[in-house]
């Protein structure tokens, strides 16, 4: 019998007190939820899709955004018994929902705990008042540092998200602010690098020469000083912008890097689904209302479900798995040195040092991993 690949869920809720000028994800400005409704349609396609993968169990389920900590508590519910009714958990499921760190949320923190939720996410992305204004965000350093503690109570693994290279960040201030995180005790924390998405409004105000992004040398400099001190504080980097304690990975993420199953659900969710030997990739109507409106009428809001072919497999898998320092399982004869541009440039990047291929595994070096984008773009056209 064919071994499944593990399971996962993302659910997308799509709503968020306010826009921030950075963010360029699936998001609307909070307004009247209607959560029957809501949850009546989360409930409707993750039917949909336990129809096509019985006799499977969870191992992930993952509440993202937007900001998920502000869903009405009946659709958080909902979910959390729909999974458990159509497919049940693994043993020790991971169950994570995103939160913002202002003090409303914090007091809904364990009520999420007893709807099932055993991790956190915080979006604190800094520690200091004076970014958080820069970075539009509707709490300050000490409101992040008290729903850090909050969590690190409540739930028995908690996460956070720093933004880092942001113009007028020093690199000893992101020493300072880094090391702060660190003190928290955390033992997972995601990294990002402040990136100027096209339509956002940072990247209007750098067109009109508000300010300029720091230069890539610096971003360098702010990368490499965060892979040391994380990995000194025992949670080195096990992914480009993931870093955590031994053993406290998330497993949920982990699915998508490793490119095993996960069924997307809510609006503009992305899934990957091994069925019948056939790789399907789902995206599902990103607008809210039409997302509610497809599912009342269809049973599933996925718009699209394609299957790929052994070609765009191979370029998710790699460019997905390249990511994890762990690298991807690569054999000499997979499918990949068909091509022979590919194979060849494959090995100008060995010589480079940008990979590592030991003939079972192919990973990045620390240096391929630094500039992934370009070793991708170069290797997969
Ligand atoms: C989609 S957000 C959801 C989390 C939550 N709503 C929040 O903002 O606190 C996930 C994370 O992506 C990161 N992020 C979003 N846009 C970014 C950007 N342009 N540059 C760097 N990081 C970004 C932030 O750290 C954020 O916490
Ligand atoms: S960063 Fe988070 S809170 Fe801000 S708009 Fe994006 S999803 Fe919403």
């Amino acid at each position: 019998m064919k071994i499944q690949p593990q399971l996962g869920i993302y659910i997308h809720w799509p709503y968020c007190a306010r826009i921030c000028p950075y963010c360029d994800f699936n998001v609307y400005k909070n307004r009247q939820i209607d959560a029957p409704r809501w949850r009546a349609a989360l409930t409707r396609e993750l039917e949909y899709w336990a129809a096509h993968t019985k006799g499977r169990k969870l191992t992930s389920l993952y509440f993202g955004g937007g900001t998920p900590s502000l869903a009405p508590l009946s659709v958080i519910e909902g979910v959390t018994d729909a999974c458990e009714r159509l497919w049940g958990f693994e043993d020790k499921p991971e169950i994570t929902i995103e939160s913002n760190p202002t003090d409303a949320e914090q007091e809904r923190f364990e009520t999420f705990a007893k709807a099932g939720v055993n991790r956190l996410s915080l979006g604190v992305q800094s520690l200091r008042d004076d970014a958080l204004k820069f970075l539009g965000r509707d709490h300050n350093a000490m409101s992040a540092r008290r729903a850090i503690e909050t969590a690190q109570r409540v739930f028995d693994r908690v996460t956070f998200d720093l933004i880092y290279a942001r113009p007028r960040q020093s690199i000893d201030e992101w020493r300072r602010e880094l090391g702060e995180a660190l003190a928290t005790g955390a033992t997972h924390l995601s990294l990002y690098q402040l990136t100027i998405e096209p339509g956002t409004a940072f990247s209007k105000a750098v067109e009109r020469g508000a300010w300029a992004p720091v230069s890539d040398d610096d971003c360098a400099d702010f990368y490499d000083l965060a892979q040391q001190m994380t990995a000194a504080a025992g949670l080195a980097a096990y992914e480009v912008s993931n870093h955590a304690a031994p053993g406290d990975q998330s497993r949920h993420n982990l699915i998508y890097w490793r490119y095993a199953d996960y069924i997307g659900a809510g609006p503009g969710a992305h899934g990957r689904l091994t069925l019948d030997d056939r790789r399907i990739a789902t995206e599902t109507v990103e607008r809210p209302d039409a997302y509610l409106q497809a599912v009342e009428e269809t049973g599933t809001g996925a718009q699209t479900q394609d299957t790929l072919d052994e070609n765009a497999q191979l370029t998710e898998r790699l460019a997905m798995g390249l990511r994890l320092v762990e690298g991807i399982a690569f054999k000499k004869d997979d499918t990949f040195f068909e091509d022979d541009t590919r194979a060849s440039r494959l090995q100008e990047c060995i010589e480079d040092g940008l990979l590592i291929f030991d003939g079972a595994r192919l990973c990045a070096s620390d240096q391929g991993r630094r500039t992934l984008n370009a070793v991708l773009g170069y290797l997969l056209t």
